[in-house]
């Protein structure tokens, strides 16, 4: 029988009363189920998505176990959006104590976002790229910002130039590349976060594969019905397990020291060769500044770890 994700990552007795989440896709699926899992433990969770009847059912379920919770919608493929729910979050709270960048999909037709961008580079990537920047003053001293990847990272190589084309679009592919930006980009804040002295820290996971989430929701004809009633199935991995390594990041005191690191099973796993180079993540750092127009986040962090240690400078 499938635990409860808190139980499966050995955190169901933290008490994190007092403190604020802001889980991205929290409407349905591993989102939904980390956010409980986190109001169950005291926090206020703050809920998002774009779906507002599924995201006020889980307010009610959050409220229902005693938690603070209100749910902000935001579309992440619209940059305006994701900019207002930057600034609704940073109104409401003194402090956010945990960040899980969770919401995203798997996309069959490929199109370009208002922006010019590959819409599942930019929904599952450059979205949550934009919020961190942007909550990054309500951040508090030791946040957790949590990222869901996938074992799908492996694999695939980012041309940066192409992420504003969907010449010859593969979905699997442009799914595969927007997860490998989660673990660079998750690298890269856990070195800035780090080179700013500070003790917030940056993680991701792969959450194992959930056939019963939503996230087969764009499959042709009847796969979506068909894909879900497998994630029914007993021995298969439910939502409420895929939410576990997410949890286990966002509170296990085991990791509150660890960072830039990729998970899986609640355990450190070694990501793809690839994820793992530091040019690659600083490119994609300033790429996806260049793409939103903005200055680069935490450019002070690197340029004074630079000057004191002139071997990483450019
Ligand atoms: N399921 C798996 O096998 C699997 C495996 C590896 C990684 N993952 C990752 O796990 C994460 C959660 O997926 P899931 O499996 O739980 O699927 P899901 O049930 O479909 O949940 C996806 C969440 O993301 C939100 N979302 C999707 N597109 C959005 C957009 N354009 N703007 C704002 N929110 C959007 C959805 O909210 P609305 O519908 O309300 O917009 C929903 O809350 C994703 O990052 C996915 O890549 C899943």
């Amino acid at each position: 029988m499938t635990q409860r994700p808190e139980a499966a990552a050995g955190v169901a007795d933290a008490d994190l009363d007092g403190t604020t989440a802001l889980v991205t896709g929290s409407t349905s699926g591993i989102g939904r189920e980390a956010a409980l899992a986190l109001g169950r433990l005291g926090a206020e969770v703050l809920v998002h998505g774009r779906d507002e009847a599924a995201g006020e059912a889980v307010v009610t379920e959050l409220e229902g176990l005693g938690a603070d919770a209100r749910f902000l919608p935001a579309d992440f493929a619209d940059v305006g959006a994701v900019r207002t729910l930057a600034d609704v979050v940073s109104s409401h709270v003194d402090e956010l104590d945990v960040l899980a960048n969770n919401a995203g999909g798997y996309f069959r037709e490929g199109r370009l976002t208002d922006l010019g961008v590959e819409y599942t580079f930019h929904v599952n990537h450059l979205a949550g790229y934009q919020l961190t920047a942007d909550l990054l003053p309500v951040l508090a001293d030791d946040a957790r910002v949590v990222t869901t990847s996938s074992a799908a990272h492996r694999g695939d190589q980012i041309d940066l130039d192409a992420v504003e084309s969907v010449d010859d679009y593969s979905s699997f592919g442009a799914y595969q590349r927007s997860k490998l930006a989660n673990v660079q980009f998750t690298a890269e804040l856990g070195r800035r976060f780090e080179a700013a002295s500070g003790t917030r820290t940056a993680n991701c996971l792969h959450p194992g594969a959930i056939p019963g989430s939503g996230f087969f929701r764009s499959l042709p004809g009847p796969l979506p019905r068909l894909v879900k009633s497998l994630g029914r199935l007993p021995f298969v991995t439910s939502p409420a397990d895929g939410a576990a390594t997410l949890v286990y990041l966002a509170v296990a005191d085991r990791v509150a020291d660890t960072t830039g690191r990729y998970f899986a099973d609640c355990a450190p796993e070694t990501p793809a060769d690839v994820a793992r180079d530091p040019e690659a993540q600083r490119r994609l750092w300033e790429r996806s500044a260049d793409l939103l127009g903005i200055d680069e986040p935490l450019a002070q962090a690197v340029a004074t770890d630079a000057d004191a240690d002139p071997a990483r400078a450019d």
